[in-house]
């Protein structure tokens, strides 16, 4: 396992035009490693027009940046229905393992919670993902059972791999 960096100050800001290249680099690298459920790499162009089309839309995507400007990891909110956001996470590869993960998620849903209050935030995430796993449990998410008239996915849910999680604001 990666060391964690203690006492790290990370900061989030909304993803720009010129975090596209950044952001394929994030995703590819990791279905390359089996994180997500698509197994295929996303080319540049097809990235650049879905890309594009998610800064104009109603999703929010986060860029996490630590103190020494380098940007490593992304978090997006994807309304997948009506006051319903279905969040996603992934760091660089170098990132992986060393504490990042959670800081991100925790910022990057104070930010989205402080414009978006009455949202509701989802999640689905790879029973065997167990990093994912922890940074969302830590996070104040709980696992709930998956409802397909309440709670309208992007990804197709498969129950025996994955856990449906909600976001449960602490008070
Ligand atoms: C998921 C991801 C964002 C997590 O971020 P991270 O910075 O790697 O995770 P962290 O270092 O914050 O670790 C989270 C927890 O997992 C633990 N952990 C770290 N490496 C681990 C490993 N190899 N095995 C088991 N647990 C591990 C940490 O100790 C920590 O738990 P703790 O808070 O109880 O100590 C990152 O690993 C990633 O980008 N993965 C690829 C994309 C992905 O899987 N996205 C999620 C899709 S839902």
């Amino acid at each position: 396992m990666s060391k964690i960096i203690k006492h790290i100050n990370i900061s989030v800001s909304l993803a720009k035009n010129l975090d596209a290249k950044l952001l394929l680099r994030i995703h590819n690298s990791a279905i390359k490693r089996g994180f997500f459920s698509s197994k295929k790499l996303i080319p540049y162009k097809d990235h650049i027009l879905w890309f594009k089309k998610k800064l104009k839309s109603n999703s929010k995507i986060y860029v996490g940046k630590v103190s020494n400007k380098k940007k490593f990891g992304y978090v997006r909110f994807d309304e997948v229905s009506r006051n319903i956001f279905e969040v996603s996470i992934a760091n660089l590869p170098s990132f992986y393992g060393k504490g990042l993960g959670s800081l991100l998620l925790q910022k990057s849903i104070n930010k989205f919670k402080t414009n978006y209050k009455s949202k509701n935030i989802t999640s689905i995430v790879k029973k065997k993902n167990t990093r994912s796993l922890k940074c969302f449990l830590k996070n104040a998410f709980v696992k709930v059972k998956f409802n397909k008239n309440k709670h309208v996915s992007l990804n197709k849910f498969d129950q025996k791999k994955e856990f449906y999680l909600e976001y449960k604001q602490r008070k």
